[in-house]
């Protein structure tokens, strides 16, 4: 119930903003939104002392909870927000109709300019700056941390539902586990999380492909019966993965049609590029270097980078790498449809030996319903 209030209060401030910015605000439909928006903030203010809201990437935090896979509208908001340098916004008990509906009619694009940006009772910023080719600074809050970890666990649970197929309740509950072994890395690993969100925030997909190759690597290695702290940390590899693609421009990463050579070349680069970054970091291990760097070669030796060495690669490289082509043709991307997991099976089985190395590639499927 609590939540939905929340949820309530965020949907109520997108809709006001958006009918600011079409009606007059003598529109009878501006002032009912704001009278409504006015009220519930008030009550959740006056319960929390302080209400407070951030926005990252496509994802809305309201007090602890995040909520991911919103509307258009809410959408919107958030773009809207972060045009006006907004990443979190707090109410503060005692807040009043008009700064309330100054501070709308800021976010609106309405008459107020910056100058005007001044309320009582509301306080609004940013919640980290990136620096260029720094890393975030030291003040990302733990409160900020821990709203990364729950959205990142909503996630993990959306994908371990769908990975179990509908009603296969046994699953979810394996699944359970699964998120807590994985949660459990991460709240170790603050410095690596901190990573993740300067890839958010380049690119938001890339983020929660991250998520998604990492659950299907740890279920593969509980699968495999790995011991505990082998199953994080090749969690944490395959979580890291792609972090070179932190470099990559947004319009290849997201490109609807075919790359053309030099964009491939450019896109080739990121493996490499991941295990820099990771060389520098204390990642506990040098597995996400080298799982960053030999992910897309495969099991023949082809794919990039050109490798020149003889013998098998990291076990944790080909568990990745299987992962990582499920959940790309399982997902929706600007160039391709998402396919169904049938089809997606009967792809991948063609690699068997040649993309991807055969006895983990059969252990896999033994993972699918
Ligand atoms: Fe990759
Ligand atoms: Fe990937």
């Amino acid at each position: 119930m609590k939540k939905q209030d929340l949820f309530g209060v965020v949907s109520d401030l997108a809709l006001a903003v958006q009918a600011v910015s079409v009606y007059p605000d003598t529109h009878q439909r501006v002032q009912e939104l704001l009278t409504r928006l006015h009220q519930r903030i008030k009550d959740e203010s006056e319960r929390l002392k302080t209400l407070h809201m951030g926005f990252m990437g496509d994802h809305a935090i309201v007090d602890e909870f995040p909520f991911l896979g919103l509307s258009p509208t809410l959408i919107k908001l958030i773009r809207r927000m972060q045009e006006r340098g907004i990443e979190k916004v707090s109410f503060g008990e005692g807040i009043t109709f008009g700064e309330l509906k100054r501070f709308v009619y800021y976010v609106g694009g309405g008459k107020e300019g910056a100058a005007e940006m001044r309320w009582e009772h509301i306080t609004c910023g940013r919640i980290h700056e990136i620096a260029e080719g720094g890393n975030i600074p030291s003040g990302l809050s733990p409160v900020m941390r821990s709203h990364v970890l729950q959205g990142a666990a909503e996630v993990l649970k959306s994908l371990l539902t769908s990975l179990a197929g509908e009603g296969a309740g046994g699953r979810v509950s394996e699944g359970r586990d699964l998120v807590a072994a994985v949660m459990k890395g991460l709240r170790q690993e603050g410095m690596l999380i901190d990573r993740l969100m300067r890839l958010q925030a380049h690119d938001d997909y890339t983020v929660t492909h991250s998520l998604n190759v990492c659950v299907i690597v740890v279920a593969q290695a509980i699968h495999l019966g790995f011991p505990e702290p082998q199953v994080q940390e090749l969690g944490m590899a395959a979580l890291l993965h792609d972090v070179g693609k932190e470099t990559i421009p947004q319009e290849i990463l997201n490109k609807p049609g075919r790359l053309d050579a030099g964009e491939f070349e450019r896109m080739a680069e990121h493996p490499a590029t991941g295990a820099k970054i990771l060389r520098k970091l204390d990642c506990g291990s040098d597995l996400p270097m080298i799982v960053a760097f030999e992910h897309h070669v495969k099991y023949d030796r082809s794919g990039y980078p050109a490798v020149r060495f003889e013998g098998a690669m990291q076990p944790a490289s080909y568990m990745t790498q299987i992962a990582d082509v499920y959940d790309a043709l399982r997902t929706y991307r600007p160039y391709r449809k998402s396919l169904d997991r049938e089809t997606t099976i009967s792809i991948m089985k063609e690699g068997r030996g040649k993309e991807f190395e055969p006895r983990l590639f059969d252990r896999f499927l033994e993972l699918l319903p």
